[in-house]
């Protein structure tokens, strides 16, 4: 009886499944090396790459092998870098002040890498936690009971100020302080960059898939061990209103490029956001969703490349236009080939 059972159907869906090349042609997302931007770890000293335990295939480079990484990379078409310090312990102190130096390492990588590999679009992080002995994005308030938000917002205006002036294309603040999108563009303008973009982290979420990014720079120690947490400056991860509110300010607020953060776990807001501005919208597939992947993988849980593919899949799908992913380069040159 079931053997010959049989739908009177009109649509069949399953049609432009059958073969390989239908399924191309009716295919809606692709991936291409353009659409990654590959997150950087600079370390001091002539030192050999020091792989991040909980970041398998992700290492912490000198400033000779940034330079070499940012070739590679930009043979493989990938058009732009996000470089992150790793300070020395002994720079740190309570108010961030390496931040402003002249000749911190992330300024001269910024240089280096500019002139070695000047097609290649920079970025850099405008936020205090990897100059910190606290960890936090900010300076605090006399109490340290908070971070001072204004005094803040003033330190990291200087901070993308050098940055631009080392070579920087878009800094990226990633701390969350109110109404520091608007000071950066106005410090940038006065100082005459006004060529200089901003990719505002705007949707950056009070994550706990942040720790092996901590780990990576150092900045391990706020976080919610102390007192005082990032949930009094990063999103609250239940409230997707709040995100969009906090998007749209720093869209009115001069950023160019709005960024939710992390990425998978949040593609409802990517997509939410993708609909509510014509900006170009950017996700970062933070370090704990790379780790998650790998740690599977390793115990034989999962399928590396397939999880790999399918998770950024799922983040353009959802709306995003470029992606920062430590999976930048080996995408790239798998899509290259
Ligand atoms: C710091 C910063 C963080 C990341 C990028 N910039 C972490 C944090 O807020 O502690 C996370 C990136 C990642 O996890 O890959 N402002």
């Amino acid at each position: 009886m079931t053997d010959n059972f049989k739908l009177d159907l009109t649509h069949r869906p399953r049609r432009l499944r059958r073969t390989a090349s239908l399924r191309a042609l009716v295919e809606e997302t692709v991936l291409r090396p353009a659409d990654f931007i590959a997150p950087l770890f600079v370390v001091e000293g002539q030192g050999r790459p020091e792989e991040i335990a909980s970041m398998p295939g992700v290492f912490r480079l000198n400033l000779a092998d940034v330079v070499k990484e940012c070739r590679a990379l930009h043979r493989l078409g990938v058009p732009a870098v996000a470089l992150f310090p790793k300070l020395d312990p002994k720079l740190k102190d309570h108010e961030g002040t390496q931040a402003l130096h002249e000749e911190t390492l992330i300024l001269r990588a910024v240089r280096a890498v500019k002139k070695a590999v000047p097609e290649m679009t920079l970025l850099t992080d405008v936020a205090l936690d990897p100059y910190t002995t606290h960890g936090h994005d900010g300076v605090l308030t006399a109490a340290q009971d908070d971070v001072a938000n204004d005094r803040t917002v003033g330190i990291l205006a200087k901070m993308a100020v050098l940055q631009a002036r080392a070579g920087v294309d878009l800094v990226a603040p990633s701390d969350m302080m109110d109404g520091r999108v608007g000071a950066i563009r106005r410090a940038l303008d006065a100082a005459g960059f006004t060529g200089t973009g901003i990719m505002a982290y705007s949707a950056k979420f009070n994550s706990g898939y942040y720790g092996p990014f901590r780990e990576a720079v150092g900045s391990a120690q706020a976080a919610g061990t102390r007192l005082l947490s990032k949930a009094t400056y990063q999103l609250n991860p239940a409230n997707r209103r709040e995100a969009i509110t906090e998007a749209l300010l720093d869209e009115a607020e001069g950023a160019d490029i709005l960024m939710v953060k992390p990425a998978g776990l949040y593609l409802d807001i990517i997509r939410e956001l993708r609909d509510a501005t014509r900006k170009p919208v950017a996700a970062y597939q933070i370090s704990g969703e790379y780790a998650q992947i790998h740690a599977a993988a390793r115990l034989g849980w999962l399928d590396y490349a397939r999880c790999r593919h399918e998770s950024l899949l799922a983040i353009k799908r959802a709306g995003a236009d470029m992606i920062l992913t430590y999976f930048a380069k080996e995408m790239a040159a798998l899509l290259k080939a």
